[in-house]
């Protein structure tokens, strides 16, 4: 046997024995690493007489290609014995049960605020939004309930300290001032909701220092009481999923709104029971009107030109009503047993906006 057939299966030999991936590259470097014995005879390879260089050169590239490919061979091959190992010995046991996972529930108050949200925007409103500190001009001021008015009393206000002007800053007492905000920066037509925190200085069983509402507002050209009708009748019917719910506009007064009216849904009390959408009693659930032409004026518009609806409703209330909920301090109590029964799952809250009504 020549040299190179020794050296040959020698290596082969080697190549064979690695166990592992360590072992052989160490087989590796030994043949064909810098100093290894295959590239060591390459080397000497000048020392040849002329004659037999070509030779000795040719037999020892094609020993060193063998060797090569004998090694990633080896590679292959330990490669899927260790994958075929992990597999034998990772078994799944997929009869185990799964590990309980904490599920997560959406507040009720998100939920009624995503489901007034769903069926405003399927009529094409949009949301908007304000601060919830508030100067004093569009809290009140803007929205005709000028200094003295008795109205403001009614709001329990909570005041911040003033500021350099000596304007005391208020935390807003209803979401009705995003209605100015956006009048002035927007043209007509507008149709939005301002679904958002409120607060008031107030607390037992139906009032929270804060609190939520929910402000509509619509204005354009020829926009008369039908239309603040026709959109509450729809409101109310498609939320408290009655679709013949008895709907009644009561006189009433806001300052911002000429005329004004509170919607009331028919409903039956029996036995500390309510139920809605039946009997000959009612309820009150929101307050409306037509945007008084004062308060188009502080936006920069003119009420010759155009009009408008508005409408304000406390999605506590309607939250209780509707799930049933007795009292309005649960809602902030971060009760987990509380939640997981008023709460829901967030695949039924995704499929709000798949578009109510429509199949
Ligand atoms: N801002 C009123 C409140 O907090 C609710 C309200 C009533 C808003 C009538 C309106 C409206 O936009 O037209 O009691």
């Amino acid at each position: 046997m020549s040299d190179l057939e020794t050296l040959k299966s020698d290596f082969e030999a080697a190549i064979q024995a690695a166990a592992d991936n360590e072992a052989l590259e160490a087989v590796r470097l030994d043949a064909l690493g810098k100093k290894g014995r295959i590239s060591e005879q390459l080397k000497q390879l000048g020392q040849l007489p002329p004659e037999d260089r070509k030779q000795a050169g040719q037999a020892l590239n094609i020993l060193k290609d063998q060797i090569a490919e004998a090694i990633a061979a080896r590679a292959k091959t330990l490669g899927a014995e260790a994958m075929n190992k992990k597999l034998a010995e990772e078994q799944i046991d997929i009869s185990l049960p799964i590990a309980q996972q904490a599920q997560g529930f959406a507040h009720p108050l998100s939920r009624t605020i995503e489901e007034i949200t769903a069926i405003f925007s399927d009529m094409g409103f949009v949301i908007a939004e304000g601060p919830d500190i508030e100067t004093d001009y569009y809290n009140f001021t803007a929205l005709n309930i000028p200094p003295e008015h008795p109205a403001r009393q009614e709001h329990d206000t909570f005041y911040l300290m003033p500021d350099e002007a000596g304007q005391r800053p208020v935390l807003r007492t209803h979401t009705s001032p995003v209605q100015v905000r956006t009048m002035q920066k927007m043209k007509p037509p507008i149709r939005l909701i301002v679904p958002g925190r409120t607060y008031r200085s107030d607390h037992d069983a139906t009032h929270s220092p804060m609190f939520h509402q929910c402000e509509g507002l619509v204005i354009g050209e020829n926009i008369h009481m039908g239309h603040l009708k026709g959109c509450l009748i729809d409101f109310c019917r498609a939320f408290f999923g009655v679709d013949d719910l008895p709907v009644r506009f009561r006189p009433s007064f806001f300052p911002f709104t000429e005329p004004s009216a509170e919607v009331d849904i028919g409903c039956s009390r029996s036995d500390g029971g309510l139920k809605i959408g039946a009997g000959d009693d009612w309820l009150e659930i929101l307050g409306s009107g037509m945007v008084n032409p004062r308060v188009l004026e502080n936006c920069g518009y003119d009420p010759e030109q155009v009009q408008g609806f508005a409408f304000g409703m406390g999605i506590e209330r309607l939250a209780m009503l509707k799930y049933g909920i007795p009292d309005l301090r649960t809602f902030y109590d971060s009760d987990m047993r509380w939640l997981r029964h008023y709460g829901f799952v967030s695949a039924d809250m995704a499929a709000l906006h798949t578009g109510l009504g429509g199949e």
